[in-house]
């Protein structure tokens, strides 16, 4: 029924904030590379977090962290079912400076791989070599996917990179991550409160990721909707658009915005950028005056 429907869509082009690809004023450049980095929308949530910066900034799924490296909350609460990303993550807040030798080479490569998945499963999994490992995987493997088989182990191939700036000293993000708390959990177990504003990018719905063990199934993201709209805070969700999804954040009441994301997808042969769903619940209206797409 159209006339009691609650969402909206308009359709925008926010390619010039990526064409930019500067890196992000005021904010950190993330660490690490992540599939599905959000930066390019890092300024359209800046707009409505304006007017929530006294709350504490909630990520459900974090990732690479591109959104709170731009926002520089003061108070957030990171978490990331990807315990080595939070162990990571972990280690930078003590201070992290990697010792680890780190080169573009093949057999340097297998060589920490090898000792990465010893480590994974193990008590080990969460200490300082564990985090360095997983740096170095990450910026030298294909892609710099985070990709794990059901035993856990890390199986993403060598990468494909003429030359890779490695950072050794991290501590320029330790001030920033100082007041931040870092946990590993499914997202329902978050412990959310009035007091908090909520930005969730889950997995994609169409596209088969293994960010870790196990994988975002439907079953997860109706999960995830349904946890969202029960919230008693401000909420801001983006995924990329399938008609199911649409439906399913439309069927909770969210309002809903559509966007070109910088990327490509190909059907049929041809290239076509993608479109990515905004979804928001529980935002003042005047905030919404400014974040229009
Ligand atoms: C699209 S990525 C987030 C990207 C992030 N916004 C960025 O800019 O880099 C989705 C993340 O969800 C995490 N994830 C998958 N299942 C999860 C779950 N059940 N609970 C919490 N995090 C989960 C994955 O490990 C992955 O890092």
């Amino acid at each position: 029924m159209p006339g009691t429907m609650r969402f909206y869509i308009r359709h925008d082009d926010i390619i010039t904030s990526m064409i930019r690809g500067k890196v992000l004023e005021g904010g950190l450049k993330p660490p690490l590379k992540w599939a599905g980095g959000k930066r390019w929308l890092s300024d359209w949530v800046m707009k409505t977090w304006t007017d929530y910066k006294d709350k504490r900034y909630v990520e459900p799924f974090c990732g690479g962290m591109a959104i709170a490296l731009s926002l520089m909350p003061e108070k957030a609460l990171l978490n990331d079912i990807n315990l080595h990303l939070i162990n990571f993550y972990s280690h930078i807040q003590k201070g992290l400076n990697i010792g680890l030798e780190m080169k573009n080479d093949r057999t340097l490569y297998y060589d920490y791989r090898k000792r990465f998945n010893e480590l994974a499963g193990t008590s080990a999994q969460e200490t300082k070599e564990a985090a360095e490992l997983f740096y170095y995987l990450n910026r030298t493997c294909f892609n710099g996917l985070s990709r794990f088989n059901n035993s856990g182990k890390f199986n993403v191939p060598f990468g494909k990179y003429r030359t890779i700036n490695y950072k050794h000293d991290f501590t320029d993000y330790k001030e920033a991550f100082k007041k931040w708390v870092f946990s590993a959990l499914d997202f329902e177990k978050l412990a959310v409160t009035s007091e908090d504003f909520v930005y969730a990018d889950p997995p994609y719905d169409v596209q088969f990721t293994h960010y870790s063990r196990g994988d975002f199934s439907w079953p997860d993201q109706e999960r995830l909707a349904k946890w969202l709209s029960g919230l008693d805070c401000p909420v801001i969700v983006s995924n990329q658009y399938t008609e199911r999804i649409f439906d399913l954040y439309q069927s909770y009441g969210f309002e809903m915005i559509m966007k070109d994301a910088p990327r490509y997808i190909s059907s049929d042969g041809n290239r076509s950028m993608a479109r990515e769903i905004v979804g928001t619940l529980r935002i003042k209206n005047e905030a919404h005056g400014r974040v229009g797409p």
